[in-house]
This record gives structure tokens, C-alpha cells and sequence, in this order.
């Protein structure tokens, strides 16, 4: 089965999608076969490899999926390549998907359900969070039990850390599943005190225990993202491939 790992921090701007986006590609760039899912409803991911059709698309989208448990297994047709892995894109009928599933029975588990139909045995699904905490992020959670922690090298990130591990240990409890950090990655690090003093930090914090990478701010990253692809088929050579890299290498070492 694959391996399934969620890209979580409902702190807005922090990387989630550009770490997600350059994971994958990673990923990818080792011979891995990759999905890539874009649960935020704000499709910042599709739009950033270049699927803005799929965006505005006609029904069904990945919505009809998550709120119609007959119309799980349509995920497979939603699947569209892309020159580095596969896609699942979001859509704008995913903004009514936080409070329809509000409603819905067994509305935490739907987004397991739907990746438990899918049909390609990829060695990867690297899902892309929205930025809160709702619905959609604690199906992205509880589908993926794996997270990986985009966070910037700011005091604020503290904060949103807790928030998030409260919200880890409610999932684990309620529903009698480990949801498992493998990693966290302080992401547009730049030099200065208050960046060192998070490094510093973060190593503290979480250094014994889970890989702690450093990704700096980097332009790169974003004209990769503007052209609709990773830092590792952009023509570009950007010297933060290494840590998406090791990410990668990590990952695979996880998963067995
Ligand atoms: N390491 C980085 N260097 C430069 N710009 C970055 C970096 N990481 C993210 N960005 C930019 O910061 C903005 C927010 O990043 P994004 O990945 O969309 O965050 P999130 O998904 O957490 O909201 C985007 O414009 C993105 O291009
Ligand atoms: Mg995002």
C-alpha cells in the first residue's frame, strides 16, 4: 500500500503547498510513483502545477467524491498527470465540502475511504492541507496518519505548533489511531536572530526525536511554482534541492 503523508500547519502562508509540491517532486526525481492531492479548497496547489481547468471544472470533483460515499471510487477519474507524478486537483466546490461534511456520518473518514478505492498502487499520496483546522484537515490526518510539519522559522509557529498537536491527540483518542510526525521542515528561512533563535528551537524541540530540515527563502522556488512544476524539472538550478532531497530519502526509509 502506499505510503500516505499529509502536509499540516492550519497556520496560513507557511509552505505547505510549495514543501508538498517539491516533496513530490523529490519523490518523483528517486523513482518514486507519486500522487499528489490538493485538499485545501482554495486549489492553490492545482493552480501551482499548472491544472486551473481542473479548478474551475464541472462536477464531479474531488467534493462529489468526499460527500457522496457511492461516488468514492470516482477519485480514479479525477487522477491527471502531470510530468512528475499524478494529481488529484482540488475544486472550488471543495469550499462547500468543510460544512456539508459538517453533517455527513462518518464525515472524518471519508477522505480514507476514497483513497482506499484507488485503483494505481503508487508508492507515495503526498496530501496538501488547507490552512485550518476543520473537516478536511482532520480527514487529511486520519487518511494519512503520517504528517509532515511545514513551519516557518518565526516565534508565531510555536503557537500554531501546540494548536496542532492538540488537535493530533484529539483525532488519536477519538478515533484509537497513532497519527505519527516524521519530520518538520522550517521553511523560507532567512538570516536572521529571530530565524536563528527558531532553529535553534525546533532542534531542541523536536531534534532528538524527528528530522528537523531547513529550506531558505529562496526565488527559485517560486518561479518553479509559477511555471507549474518542482525546483527538479524547472530549468533552474536551485541550491535547496538537497534538503527536499534528504526529505525524499527520509520518507523512503520510513515507509520500509
Ligand atoms: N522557501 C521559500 N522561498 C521563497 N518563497 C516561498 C518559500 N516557501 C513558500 N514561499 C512562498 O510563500 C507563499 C506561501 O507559501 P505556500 O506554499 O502557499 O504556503 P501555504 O500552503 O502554507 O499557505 C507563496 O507565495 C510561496 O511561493
Ligand atoms: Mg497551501
Amino acid at each position: 500500500m502506499a505510503y500516505r503523508l499529509a502536509l499540516s500547519n492550519q497556520k496560513g502562508g507557511v509552505g505547505k503547498t510549495t514543501v508538498a509540491i517539491n516533496v513530490a517532486g523529490a519523490l518523483a526525481a528517486r523513482e518514486n510513483d507519486v500522487l499528489f492531492v490538493d485538499l485545501d479548497p482554495q486549489g492553490h496547489g492545482t493552480e501551482g502545477l499548472g491544472l486551473d481547468d481542473a479548478y474551475d471544472a464541472e462536477p464531479p470533483s474531488l467534493y462529489d467524491v468526499l460527500l457522496d460515499l457511492d461516488s468514492r471510487s470516482l477519485i480514479n477519474a479525477l487522477v491527471r498527470e502531470h510530468e512528475e507524478f499524478d494529481v488529484v486537483p482540488s475544486n472550488v466546490d471543495m469550499f462547500s465540502a468543510e460544512p456539508k461534511l459538517t453533517t455527513a456520518m462518518r464525515s472524518r473518514e471519508r477522505f480514507a475511504m476514497a483513497l482506499d478505492e484507488l485503483e494505481h498502487d503508487y508508492d507515495f499520496v503526498i496530501v496538501d492541507c488547507p490552512p485550518s483546522l476543520g473537516n478536511l484537515t482532520d480527514n487529511a490526518l486520519l487518511a494519512c496518519r503520517n504528517l509532515l510539519i511545514p513551519a516557518l522559522a518565526e516565534g508565531t509557529s510555536i503557537r500554531a505548533l501546540e494548536i496542532l498537536f492538540d488537535q493530533i491527540e484529539t483525532l488519536e483518542q477519538g478515533y484509537g489511531v497513532d497519527i505519527r510526525d516524521v519530520g518538520l521542515v522550517a521553511n523560507r528561512v532567512e538570516t536572521d536572530g529571530e530565524a536563528t533563535e527558531m532553529m535553534a528551537w525546533f532542534e531542541d524541540t523536536f531534534g532528538g526525536r524527528i528530522p528537523v530540515w531547513e529550506v531558505r527563502k529562496r526565488v527559485a522556488l517560486k518561479r518553479a511554482w509559477n511555471e507549474g512544476a518542482s525546483i527538479f524539472t524547472h530549468r533552474e538550478d536551485c541550491d535547496m534541492e538537497d534538503a527536499f532531497l534528504d526529505v525524499a530519502a527520509h520518507l523512503e526509509e520510513v515507509a520500509g
